[in-house]
Parts: structure tokens; C-alpha cells; sequence
């Protein structure tokens, strides 16, 4: 359904899903393909293996798969789906846009279904814009899902890049608020397109289509300015964490758990550090995933739904950063 009628009413999280691909890839594998060692790569990021998905995995089954476990919790049948937004920057396609493809995996044939690019903050975007459209009274359901195949866009003989990515898929399912549970109290999102070139896939799209000439130097494949992206990414998430904590009316005392962006762990301490929150209350996996850019946060929401490392009542802040340059935050009441 994708109704007109226009009234605002609060939103939940009703359910949340994820997948990860079996193949483990780990730093002492990666040592015979680079040359890189597990030490680096450990203390520099504190990732220690990242998934990569089978041949012929694409984005699309990926995101259906954490769909799915998202809206079986969730208790919503893939026919009765209004929206599905996916976060992607490693669509299967160019177009259509890989919600299509999800939507024909799922059967969710009732949706309306695309994607936003917005890299890591990708799943947080989603979230902003299906929270406001069932606000708004505009569909009764979204199914937001951040999903990834960043294997397929990593230059595999650049140790600068290569080491940092994975691939899997998160999701979550929003359903109009009735008991308050789950309940998004506030989000803020930004960008600085400045800074765009920090962080690009800078070959594939129409501003550098590959060629015979180009193909040997890897244009579309990630490029990072890593030192540079860095520096922002402290700045950018711990302001885009304040903001969200003071529009729910809240202090960082009062947040229970912080889910942010798996990109490297030094970012996320130094975070935790200039938030004034103790390391019991961050979650991290990147240990065992690496960055898997827009389904990072969503995984690990699943992870700490799951796992019961948040509870009923419990405040939770999520917070991401990525290429763009963009930011986002949300402040939930579990
Ligand atoms: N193994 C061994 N040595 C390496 C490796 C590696 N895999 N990679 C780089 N090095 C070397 C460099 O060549 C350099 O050597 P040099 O001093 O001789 O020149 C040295 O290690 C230090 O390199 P730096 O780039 O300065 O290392 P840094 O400590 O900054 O860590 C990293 C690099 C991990 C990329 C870090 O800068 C980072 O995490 N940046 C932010 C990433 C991020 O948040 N991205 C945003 C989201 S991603 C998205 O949106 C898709």
C-alpha cells in the first residue's frame, strides 16, 4: 500500500536480520596475496578476518537473505512489504536498482523498492527516509537493508585498500509504533560532497567509463585517501553522535550501547574516548567482518538484537561515516 493520507506517528524497529557469506578470508591469507602481515593489519584496523562472498553471490541474494530474517522476526510477510530501500555502493547492476532484484527474490511483489548510495551511511539514510515516509503515513512497512559485495571492487593488489573490506548483508524492518518498543527517538544525517575524492570508486560510471586502454589500471576499484578519511571520520561521528543524543533529550550517560560504523578500531576508540563512553558499551565485530561499508551497522544491530547485548528499554545510538563524504546517527529505545 502507498497511501496519501499524511499524519505523523512514531516508528519502530520491529525486527532485524542479517547474512554473512560462509568463505573466511583471514590477515595470514591475505599475507600470500600482499604484503601485508596479520600484525599490521590487526593493530593498525583490529580486524582480523572479513567474509567474501561465492562466485555468483551477488549483492541482491545477500540482501534478500538478511530480508527475510529481519521480516520473520518482524512477524510481516514478504506480500504484505510497502517499501524496501537497500543501501548498497556494490550494486549487482547499475539498473535497475539492486531493491528490485531483492523485491523478486523476497516475492515482495506489493513494494516499491530502490536504492540509496550513501556508502557506510547508507543503512542510516535508509532509515531516515522509510522512518519519515511511514511517519507520514505514506506506507505502513519498510524493510531497510545495507548490503554488500565489496569484493568485487577491491583492487586485490592494493594492501592499502584490499585488507580493510568484506562482504554481508544486515536489515531491519519499521513498523508504525503501537508499544513504543524499538522506538527511533531521533536521527541527523550529513554530507560534504568537498571532500568527495577522499574516497571513490573512481572508474565504471560515466565520468570515466573503463576502456581498452584504462582496464589494466583498476579504475573501478576503491581508491582512499586512508590518513586523511580518517581524521574526518573521528570529527564527523562524534558530532553526528552529539546531535542525535541531544535531539532524543538524552545524554551520553544515558545511551546503554553505541553501534557504530566497523571501519577500524582505533576510529571507534577514539570515539568512545571524546564521547566519554566505556568500551563495555561499544559494540564491535569488525574483528571478524572488516568494514562491509552500508550493512556494518545493520549486522551489527542484528548481531546485538541477536545475542541479547541490548535490551528491552535500553537507549542505543547508532553512528556511521563514509564515502561522500557523509555522515548519520540514530538514538533507538529498544
Ligand atoms: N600492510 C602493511 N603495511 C601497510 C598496509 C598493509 N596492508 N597498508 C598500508 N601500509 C603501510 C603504508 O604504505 C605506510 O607505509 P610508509 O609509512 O612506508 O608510507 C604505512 O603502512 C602507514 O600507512 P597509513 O595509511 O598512514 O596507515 P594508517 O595508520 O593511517 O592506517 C588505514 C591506514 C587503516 C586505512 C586508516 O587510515 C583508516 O582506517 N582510515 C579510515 C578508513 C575509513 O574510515 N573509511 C571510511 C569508510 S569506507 C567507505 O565509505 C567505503
Amino acid at each position: 500500500m502507498n497511501s496519501g493520507t499524511c499524519f505523523l506517528r512514531p516508528v519502530r524497529i520491529a525486527g532485524t536480520g542479517s547474512y554473512l557469506p560462509e568463505k573466511v578470508l583471514t590477515n595470514h591469507e591475505l599475507e600470500a596475496m600482499v604484503e601485508t602481515s596479520d600484525e599490521w593489519i590487526a593493530s593498525r584496523t583490529g580486524i582480523r578476518e572479513r567474509r567474501i562472498a561465492a562466485d555468483g553471490e551477488l549483492t541482491s541474494h545477500m540482501a534478500a537473505q538478511a530480508a527475510r530474517r529481519a521480516l520473520e522476526q518482524a512477524g510481516v510477510a514478504p506480500a504484505d512489504v510497502d517499501l524496501i530501500i537497500v543501501a548498497t555502493i556494490t550494486p549487482d547492476t547499475l539498473t535497475p536498482a539492486t531493491a528490485c532484484y531483492v523485491q523478486q527474490h523476497l516475492g515482495a511483489l506489493n513494494s516499491v523498492a530502490f536504492d540509496v548510495s550513501a556508502a557506510c551511511s547508507g543503512f542510516l539514510y535508509a532509515l531516515e527516509i522509510a522512518r519519515h515516509s511511514i511517519a507520514a503515513g505514506a506506507f505502513r512497512n519498510a524493510v531497510i537493508i545495507g548490503a554488500e559485495k565489496l569484493s568485487a571492487f577491491v583492487n586485490w593488489t592494493d594492501r592499502n585498500t584490499c585488507v580493510l573490506f568484506g562482504d554481508g548483508a544486515g536489515a531491519a524492518v519499521l513498523l508504525p509504533s503501537e508499544n513504543g518498543h524499538g522506538r527511533i527517538l531521533s536521527s541527523h544525517l550529513g554530507t560534504d560532497g568537498a571532500q568527495a575524492e577522499l574516497l571513490n570508486i573512481p572508474g565504471g560510471g560515466a565520468a570515466c567509463p573503463i576502456t581498452l586502454e584504462n582496464v589494466d589500471q583498476r579504475l573501478a576499484t576503491l581508491a582512499m585517501q586512508g590518513r586523511e578519511v580518517f581524521k574526518h571520520a573521528v570529527n564527523a561521528m562524534r558530532r553526528a553522535a552529539e546531535t542525535a543524543i541531544e535531539k532524543a533529550g538524552l545524554t551520553t550517560g544515558d545511551i546503554d550501547l553505541v553501534i557504530p560504523h566497523q571501519a577500524n578500531l582505533r576510529i571507534i576508540d577514539a570515539i568512545a574516548e571524546r564521547l566519554e563512553v566505556g568500551k563495555d558499551r561499544v559494540f564491535v565485530n569488525l574483528d571478524k567482518y572488516g568494514n562491509t561499508s552500508a550493512a556494518a551497522v545493520a549486522i551489527a544491530l542484528d548481531e546485538a538484537n541477536r545475542t541479547g547485548a541490548v535490551k528491552t528499554g535500553d537507549h542505543i545510538l547508532l553512528v556511521a561515516f563514509g564515502a561522500g563524504l557523509t555522515w548519520a546517527s540514530a538514538v533507538i529505545e529498544w
